[in-house]
């Protein structure tokens, strides 16, 4: 059950938990023997007169007190660490499978529906962990020890009493029964809620640009309100129950005043064993009354721990060979031999065949869906192949342990994604250990050094989310300044030169070249210019290889690629009758 892998995390601190649940005992100790010198103040002193008594007994009820408040202050402070610390466990499992899942896993959720399960899930598993194993486990030994000493000092008024435990319990589990489903449905709204708020933070640029803003503000509106009465359901089966507890209190205070008059009346008990008996009678509704709280958080915490587990229980798709090859090192070919691929049903790649020799460099070209991105994929292994196979140095690539085969290849991909931290850090992103001559070297090569210390801060600029305040070129020459530091024997630039104006591609370009040497590089571009000089030219076309060959070849067969050409070429402006270039791609 998921309560027992639960505790299974708490067995590390089972010592602590241990010196707590002591404490715990020796809190309810001392608060059970306060009663028992009331009673002898009242009855002794007070009734009977001995007050040479009263010294020692009021130094005993102040005793008392302190152990009480120091024990119970230790316990919270204990439970308070090992809970946290559970939780820090816990969560760093969560986040080690969230970092193991594949790209098709995050195809499917949503980002916000993971921050949930970090955070807000997490919280209400930890409140369990601390009060609610302390309420359970102290409140039931309250309720036991104070039973009994309510029973040592009158089993009949016990007895009377007891039998409103029966009646608290079964209104108790009426109330658990109905509020799992509507705390499921608060966790669920209330899911719903941060996703779209953060999908829609991420994208305000997009609303902005295509004035949405009402019609989200009416979608947040409705998700939100959704939120709000889901809640107050949860509220209003709650407070049904306070006057129903309030009802068994009074029960019980009526029966002590009539049959514990009656008792004391009779010459059974002393006014000083009333009198804590009542004291007694106040100790136990506090557990009890927990109870309640106990089940809120309980129905709570399980509704949390079952998504927090299904999270835990996911299957990862895409996994290492108990056998996975190492890849100490890389000679840079790569190889596709009758590859076929789809995302889903629909078929995406359809009998893919190329090799990439080491040292060469490929660019590949096609409209938007052919499939370009999709091969990039497959090299790095971030997808299976549906069929055929995909070599690294002769070697199915599911044979490596995938991690060794990505730090073998360095992609630039088609959207830049740069985190907020410092551009020296973006950079340094798979290399944290680089020095700042190599940082720099990386980004001269990428074209990026010189705007990098136009920056207020240059090097330590830090730059926000999403890489917001520098521009979509700027990016993009981070993110291959990045994978150029990698140094990685495969390098893919997923259209990674898109954004950069045609001059500085070609000085990128200029540069990379002295770099592809001893490296094998895979481009993807749109521009004739960016892939004319490659080993080989690779035509994509609705996820098939169309045209295949170097530029002249490609030209010679008068096809889809020298269409491209005649169309960015067009233009003989120059006086001299050199080229001048006319942006546009084969979209
Ligand atoms: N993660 C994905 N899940 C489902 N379909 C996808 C995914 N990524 C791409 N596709 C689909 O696969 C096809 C090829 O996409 P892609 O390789 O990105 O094309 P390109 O990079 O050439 O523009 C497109 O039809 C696209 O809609
Ligand atoms: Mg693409």
């Amino acid at each position: 059950m998921d309560l027992k892998r639960l505790i299974k995390y708490s067995r590390k601190y089972l010592k602590l938990n241990l010196l707590g649940s002591i404490l715990c005992i020796a809190a309810v100790i001392a608060a059970l023997n306060i009663p028992v010198i009331t009673k002898d103040i009242v009855d002794r002193v007070l009734l009977g007169g001995e007050f040479d008594l009263m010294g020692k007994l009021i130094l005993t009820l102040f005793g008392l007190t302190v152990i009480r408040i120091a024990t119970e202050y230790s316990r919270t402070y204990i439970f308070e660490h090992t809970s946290q610390r559970v939780l820090y466990d816990f969560r760093s499992d969560l986040y080690r499978k969230l970092q193991q899942q594949s790209f098709s896993y995050y195809d499917t959720v949503r980002t916000g529906t993971l921050m949930n399960r970090l955070v807000g899930d997490l919280q209400s598993v930890r409140q369990l962990l601390n009060s609610g194993y302390v309420s359970l486990f102290e409140g039931l030994f309250r309720i036991v020890s104070t039973l009994v000493m309510m029973i040592s000092f009158s089993p009949s008024l016990t007895l009377a009493l007891v039998l409103i435990v029966p009646v608290t319990y079964f209104a108790m589990r009426a109330m658990s029964k109905q509020l799992r489903p509507a705390y499921r449905q608060v966790r669920e709204s209330f899911e719903n809620l941060s996703s779209s708020v953060q999908e829609n933070l991420t994208g305000i640029r997009v609303v902005k640009a295509f004035g949405r803003e009402d019609y989200e503000k009416d979608r947040f509106n409705e998700i939100s309100s959704e939120w709000n009465q889901n809640n107050i359901a949860a509220a209003d089966i709650r407070s049904v129950y306070i006057p129903v507890r309030r009802l068994i209190e009074g029960f019980s205070t009526v029966i002590i005043l009539l049959l514990g008059g009656y008792l004391v009346m009779q010459g059974q008990i002393t006014i000083g064993t009333l009198f804590a008996f009542n004291t007694y009678v106040v100790m136990l509704a506090g557990p009890i009354q927990e109870a309640s709280h106990l089940v809120n958080l309980w129905e709570n915490a399980k509704a949390s721990l079952e998504k927090v587990f299904e999270l835990m229980d996911e299957e990862i798709v895409l996994t290492n060979k108990p056998d996975a090859l190492p890849m100490p090192s890389c000679r840079g070919e790569v190889e596709f031999r009758n590859v076929d691929f789809s995302y889903g049903e629909q078929p995406v790649l359809k009998n893919i065949n190329f090799k990439m020799e080491p040292g060469t460099t490929t660019a590949i070209m096609g409209s938007t869906g052919s499939g370009k991105s999709t091969i990039i994929n497959l090299i790095a292994r971030f997808y299976d192949v549906t069929g055929g196979e995909v070599l690294v140095d002769g070697i199915n690539v599911k044979d490596y342990d995938y991690n060794e085969l990505r730090k073998n290849i360095g992609i630039v991909f088609q959207e830049t994604l740069l985190f907020s931290d410092t551009i020296a850090n973006n950079i340094a992103f798979a290399v944290p250990d680089a020095t700042d001559e190599q940082v720099e070297q990386a980004a001269k090569i990428a074209d990026a050094h010189n705007f990098i210390l136009d920056m207020p801060e240059g090097y330590d600029t830090v730059i926000g989310e999403r890489g917001i305040g520098l521009s979509g070129g700027q990016r993009q020459r981070i993110a291959i300044a990045r994978a150029i530091l990698a140094n990685p024997k495969i390098l893919i630039l997923d259209d990674a030169t898109s954004s950069v104006d045609m001059e500085t591609e070609h000085e990128i370009q200029q540069t990379l070249k002295q770099l592809m040497d001893n490296r094998t590089t895979l481009i993807v571009a749109h521009r004739i210019s960016s892939v004319k000089d490659a080993d080989q030219i690779i035509v994509l076309d609705e996820g098939r290889i169309v045209e295949q060959g170097t530029h002249d070849e490609l030209l010679e067969l008068r096809g889809k690629y020298y269409q491209t050409f005649i169309e960015q070429y067009r233009e003989y402006k120059d006086g001299a009758g050199s080229l001048k270039l006319v942006s546009g791609g084969m979209e």
